[in-house]
């Protein structure tokens, strides 16, 4: 019915739009008597098959990639979609409203989405005040939902004092996320990738680093990384994450490239740049993740991200050493039914 009917009508409306007129649409939806009933019989897997990553325990494999509820104000009714872990953000200190749009497009014969959002996003605060809603701790608590906090510097953060934005964002979240993610890796804000070089990097790792060792109980450190890095940058990566002692990684972000493409390269090229996710970018970033599991020591754990819309592509992640996987693209193309297919 999602693909002959609702994502018809959905697709509509421009992708932005469409998002939000869903997701106010889902929001009806579990606040209507029997609603909840209604999720559990359909979108939220009956199989429960936890699986342990960095000293956690996620209620199943799949979770909801950052970007999606850039503002946490959907983490509850992405858990209401069958999700296992949510990743908010990606977060910066201060509120930003992101590029110009139109910003996102959609590449059907492709099953792609290029976006150039930019981190657009309510700032810090107002993501902690949506996770401390007593709907997103009923998740939690009873359903077991994981919730990462992804973050970022702002646009106007120069790259030598974007440390500092990683710091307040890390700070101000710890009390309500369960692990973090380092995002240096969308291509949407001007200068961002090149804090994936040996130096900055490490310099961005070893202060949260620092700031985790002062809790009492630290949280998982992640880095998420694009799948256009070369091997050389890649190794640098590795022996980073070694040093800065990180629980896992993320592989991948969107990519740069647009080859191989079915759309018609003017129709893209008149989309403008951005980030390219969905099917187009599955073989890259499978490249990355199994050229990184080599690399990395086994107590580090891998969520792969980047092109799953079956089950097959998930056991294919897994098989190359994914512990976990996330989806984005794939979940606007299958609809709500995703989670349940992917893990029943
Ligand atoms: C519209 C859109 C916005 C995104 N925003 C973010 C973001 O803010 N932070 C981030 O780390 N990744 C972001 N991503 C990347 C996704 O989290 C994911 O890594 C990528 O899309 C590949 O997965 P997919 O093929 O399942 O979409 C975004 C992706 C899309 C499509």
């Amino acid at each position: 019915m999602y693909r002959l009917l609702i994502r018809p009508l959905f697709f509509l409306f421009p992708p932005e739009q469409a998002h939000y007129l869903a997701l106010f649409l889902f929001r009806l939806l579990v606040r209507f008597p029997g609603g909840k009933a209604h999720c559990r019989h359909w979108y939220i897997p009956a199989k429960r098959e936890p699986v342990k990553a960095f000293g956690l325990e996620f209620p199943h494999a799949v979770g909801l990639a950052a970007g999606f509820d850039k503002n946490g104000k959907f983490a509850d009714l992405m858990a209401w979609l069958g999700f296992g872990h949510i990743e908010v953000g990606t977060v910066t200190p201060k509120a930003q409203p992101g590029n110009p749009k139109p910003r996102m497009f959609r590449l059907p014969k492709d099953k792609g989405l290029i976006n150039r959002m930019g981190f657009n996003n309510r700032g810090v605060d107002a993501v902690v005040k949506n996770l401390q809603r007593k709907e997103v701790q009923f998740v939690r608590k009873e359903m077991g939902v994981i919730i990462g906090g992804n973050i970022g510097k702002n646009k106007t953060t120069p790259n030598e004092e974007a440390w500092q934005d990683y710091r307040i964002c890390f700070e101000k979240l710890f009390d309500h996320v369960d692990y973090f993610v380092v995002n240096v890796s969308s291509p949407n804000t001007p200068g961002l990738r090149e804090l994936q070089e040996k130096e900055p990097l490490l310099r961005i790792l070893r202060s949260l680093q620092e700031l985790n060792a002062q809790h009492e109980h630290p949280k998982p450190l992640l880095l998420k990384i694009a799948p256009d890095l070369s091997e050389e940058q890649l190794r640098d990566v590795a022996e980073v994450a070694v040093y800065a002692q990180l629980d896992g990684l993320i592989i991948s972000n969107t990519t740069i490239n647009r080859s191989g493409l079915l759309t018609k390269k003017l129709e893209v090229d008149r989309m403008g740049p951005g980030g390219l996710s969905g099917k187009p970018v599955f073989e890259r970033s499978n490249e990355v993740l199994s050229f990184m599991r080599e690399l990395l020591p086994e107590t580090m754990d891998i969520i792969g991200v980047g092109g799953v819309f079956t089950k097959e592509d998930m056991e294919k992640k897994q098989a190359l050493g994914a512990k976990l996987v996330q989806v984005y693209t794939g979940f606007i193309y299958t609809g709500p039914l995703m989670v349940k297919q992917l893990v029943d």
